[in-house]
């Protein structure tokens, strides 16, 4: 039996979230620079986004490009921009064929102008596809989203838009650069690290994690279709406890 037709499409998970990791260190292996790992992550963005679409889930997050990854040298941020580029320019077609909208969430306004307007033209000109949202954490980081939803509850209580009393958790998650997005029910990490690196702490409070050893850019749709299976086959509880599931 092949992988996909273990999958129950009645369960599936309705947002997956994945931390592409990795790239780096497949370059290595093959004796190449840093970017030639990047350009082929491309690879494995195109065949998860075809397969979320073609099961029917309705939001895929890839964190793109953290805050932190600034600090990264010149050449590897400014390739990761080109890239970037090159590749919304190339996909815009297969996108709007598929049925996808392109959302981003993170600081764009500190990317470069070039990056900034093509990917401000894709989520324009994709914004009436309904199959599939493609959402790409951009210059972004859970603290840095954080700290800006609750700067602008602040500012609304000063104003008098709000009252301070009626912050719960709704209005908090309305304030996050995903409101409107269901949050992650499953989060992916390849590359073999443990870690959640700053990427939407808030949204995935009751997320289940799946780390896998494979290295983003050999990173394919059976890899995805394994980590739907097991998010299938785990008790998500919510507190609560077996039997009160039954
Ligand atoms: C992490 O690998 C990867 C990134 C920081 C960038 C991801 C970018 C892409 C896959 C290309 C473009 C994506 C889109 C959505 C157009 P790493 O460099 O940290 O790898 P390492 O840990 O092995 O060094």
């Amino acid at each position: 039996m092949d992988l996909k037709s273990k999958i129950n499409l009645e369960k599936l998970p309705r947002h997956i979230a994945v931390i592409m990791d990795g790239n780096g260190r497949w370059a290595k292996e093959q004796g190449m620079a840093r970017v030639f790992g990047h350009r082929n992550g491309v690879k494995a963005v195109r065949e998860t986004t075809e397969a979320c679409t073609e099961l029917g889930v309705e939001y895929l997050t890839l964190y793109a490009f953290s805050t932190e990854n600034w600090k990264r040298p010149e050449s590897e941020v400014n390739a990761l921009m080109t890239l970037l580029v090159e590749t919304i320019k190339n996909e815009i077609n297969t996108l709007n064929e598929n049925g996808v909208r392109l959302r981003a969430i993170g600081d764009i306004s500190r990317l470069p102008e070039k990056s900034r307007n093509t990917l401000l033209q894709a989520m324009e000109n994709t914004s009436g596809n309904t199959r599939m949202t493609l959402v790409l954490a951009l210059n972004y980081s859970a603290k840095w989203e954080i700290v800006e939803a609750a700067r602008k509850l602040a500012l609304a209580t000063k104003s008098g838009e709000i009252e301070a009393t009626a912050i719960d958790e709704d209005a908090f998650a309305n304030a996050l650069s995903t409101s409107g997005i269901p949050d992650p029910e499953l989060l992916i990490r390849t590359s073999g690290e443990n870690r959640i690196s700053n990427f939407l702490l808030w949204q995935i409070a009751y997320a289940e994690l799946y780390f896998t050893p494979t290295l983003w850019p050999d990173f394919r749709r059976e890899h995805l279709y394994q980590a739907i299976i097991d998010f299938q086959n785990r008790e998500r509880r919510f507190g609560k406890t077996s039997e009160q599931l039954l």
